[in-house]
């Protein structure tokens, strides 16, 4: 090896070691600053986690002991906005609920036509989870209240001429139905990103004006866009944005024709 070459070597090696020298200084910080994080996201979590132990021995005081209550949250709805869309309906007594996306929310929404009068129009496109929430009904005592309706997601044509991806409006449509209130969580993200965007242009003629739409999944970038858009076209007015909720939900109302 050449002096070059050696003196060469003895400068990387030389830098190598002052790099590493000043990254073990900087250890501390770096673990000190991920912990910091780390407390906060466990903190962040604990609440959370608490939310929705308080909401669901809320959940089952208000439903009784008797009737089953599966698992929540993930793709059903969480126990704090189970509790928070109760207080709606105890509020405003809605007659003619749809529903969009069946599950365990099917069983409360009917339950309240069931106490207080009405009726629920549940809308799936799968049997299986429509079979799954027509046995929660059947559970909670309110299948006479409950009337499923299984649909394709297809492209539809709107006025305007344009075309929009959602449930099969016919079927729904030909029900006859001015609904009051809709709960609106479904068709689910993995069939398309923004296909619940589709509801509002398509299925206005079949809500009566002021209905009560509760978006459930308000934490998405795509349901926040999709409720500015109906806003900014004059299709809705946004009474409440509840981002305590751990899935964050809209209430709007109905403005438009
Ligand atoms: C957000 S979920 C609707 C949940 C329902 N509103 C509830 O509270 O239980 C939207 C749709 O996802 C589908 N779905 C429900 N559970 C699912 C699961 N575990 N895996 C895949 N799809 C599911 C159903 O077709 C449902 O209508």
């Amino acid at each position: 090896m050449t002096i070059r070459r050696r003196r060469r070597r003895e400068i990387e090696q030389f830098r190598l070691a002052r790099d590493i020298d000043a990254a073990v200084l900087d250890l501390p910080k770096f673990v000190d600053r991920r912990l910091k994080h780390i407390a906060r996201d466990l903190r962040h979590l604990d609440r959370r986690l608490y939310q929705q132990v308080v909401s669901y021995i809320d959940l089952r005081l208000r439903a009784g002991f008797e009737v089953p209550i599966p698992p929540l949250r993930g793709h059903a709805i969480s126990p704090d906005t189970a509790i928070f869309m109760d207080d709606i309906l105890k509020a405003l007594r809605p007659k003619a609920i749809l529903e969009l996306g069946s599950g365990f929310s099917s069983a409360l929404l009917a339950r309240h036509c069931a106490e207080y009068g009405g009726t629920l129009t549940s809308v799936d496109h799968l049997q299986e989870f429509g079979d799954l929430a027509a046995g929660y009904v059947s559970a909670w005592g309110a299948q006479d209240f409950f009337d499923l309706i299984i649909v394709d997601v297809i492209e539809q044509p709107l006025e305007s001429g344009e075309h929009t991806l959602f449930y099969d409006l016919a079927p729904v449509a030909a029900k006859g139905i001015k609904f009051d209130f809709a709960f609106l969580d479904g068709p689910p993200k993995y069939v398309s990103e923004k296909v619940r965007g589709g509801f509002l242009p398509l299925f206005k003629d079949v809500l009566s004006p002021g209905c009560t739409i509760l978006v459930d999944d308000y934490y998405r970038p795509g349901e926040m866009e999709m409720v500015a858009g109906w806003a900014a076209d004059g299709l809705v007015e946004i009474q409440q944005e509840n981002t305590a909720l751990e899935k964050h939900a809209a209430v709007l109302k109905f403005v438009g024709r």
